[in-house]
């Protein structure tokens, strides 16, 4: 069903309250208002009416045994979802609390089963943007809020990719620019003995292991999924983030890497297909102009997580039919950059500095 989508635009460093006055009565009437976070943009519904949570399932298009996180504006409003706060979760709500931690407790009654797709357990946020923030606030309504896509497609970093996936489909959506991260906040099973992360992000496992001892990562996030290790969030087993075209990661020495891909993009020339590569500020220069597209700098890792998901919606706009990207380090920041990169190319790798047969 079509509906007209109000775009309301807000400065984040300069606003009143009363701007959101339309979108906080959108809310308390069950409907549903994107917004920016810190993280990447979220699509808000009360998350204690299972009506609104069914709506947001209907926009995005997202199966619904995909459960939401809850974001919160107070500490205190956690006592509304969860009635076991473990002590370990308290610390890193204390040390990374209002931030991209999303954390996962026990759910108490009132939080329904659509929110938590079916779980016991309920996925808890407590974003740190101002927009964010003063929305929960001023609303009085905690927000479930998938990021603002349609299900599938990379997650939104800008209102502009909310405005292409879902206008007709939600009530408003709040402009406040592009987001500081792009990437999706870390998750933390805190209901497990060990706690275990179920999605990295820009907190990191060192990060967490600074405050809170030991912490495990789901075996399942290490690998391509094959049936037998399943992800702990459901929604990580989907293809996620993904552009149409073919893409693949490739790995090895910078020059072999460069030679392959540049070897790769003129067979697909001679055959007429449409090619593009993806490429740090560093190396960009080793690729034809035409057809590189610049994703960050190797010397400032969240330059890279900052531009990784508009550069994957560019290329479904330019219609790339092969996507060839250089592979980053894994450590800190690099595990979720290499996370999301990995499933938008549904794991496949070429590795540069070996000859042969090695796509796979
Ligand atoms: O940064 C973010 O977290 C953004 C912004 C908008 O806050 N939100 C976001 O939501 O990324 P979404 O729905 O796109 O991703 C939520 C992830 C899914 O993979 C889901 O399966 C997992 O969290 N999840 C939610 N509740 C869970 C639960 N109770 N147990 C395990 N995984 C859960
Ligand atoms: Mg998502």
């Amino acid at each position: 069903m079509y509906k007209h989508t109000k775009l309301l635009k807000v400065d984040p460093e300069q606003f009143c309250a009363e701007e959101l006055n339309e979108a906080c009565r959108i809310l308390l009437n069950g409907g549903l208002v994107a917004f920016p976070t810190e993280t990447v943009y979220g699509l808000g519904g009360d998350a204690l009416r299972a009506e609104a949570a069914e709506k947001i399932y209907a926009a995005k298009g997202r199966p619904s045994d995909n459960p939401l996180i809850v974001h919160i504006a107070e500490k205190d409003s956690l006592s509304e979802v969860t009635s076991e706060i473990p002590e370990k979760a308290k610390k890193l709500m204390d040390a990374f609390w209002p931030g991209p931690l999303t954390i996962i407790f026990k759910k108490c009654e009132r939080v329904p089963l659509s929110t938590t797709g079916g779980l016991e357990t309920v996925a808890v946020r407590m974003p740190v943007h101002p927009v964010a923030m003063e929305l929960i606030r001023s609303s009085g309504v905690l927000l479930a809020a998938p990021s603002a896509n349609t299900s599938g497609r990379p997650s939104p970093t800008k209102a502009e990719h909310v405005m292409e996936d879902l206008e007709g489909r939600v009530d408003m959506v709040i402009d406040g620019g592009p987001v500081g991260i792009g990437l999706e906040s870390t998750i933390i099973d805190m209901t497990e003995k060990t706690p275990v992360i179920l999605r990295p992000g820009y907190i990191t496992k060192a990060m967490l292991e600074s405050v809170i001892g030991e912490v495990a990562v789901d075996p399942a996030l290490l690998k391509k999924p094959d049936g037998h290790i399943v992800a702990k969030a459901p929604g990580m087993k989907y293809r996620h983030y993904a552009p149409k075209g073919s893409m693949y990661i490739v790995e090895g020495q910078q020059e072999n890497v460069a030679e392959r891909i540049n070897q790769l993009i003129k067979e697909h020339r001679d055959r007429g297909e449409r090619a593009a590569v993806i490429a740090a500020k560093e190396s960009e220069s080793c690729y034809p102009l035409e057809i590189v597209h610049c994703i960050g700098s190797r010397k400032n890792e969240g330059s890279i997580a900052a531009g990784l998901y508009d550069i994957l919606r560019k290329m479904d706009e330019i219609g790339a039919e092969y996507i060839y990207a250089e592979s980053f380090r894994e450590d800190k920041l690099g595990a979720a950059i290499m996370n999301r990169m990995l499933k938008a190319a549904g794991y496949q790798k070429i590795y540069a500095d070996r000859s042969g047969e090695e796509r796979r």
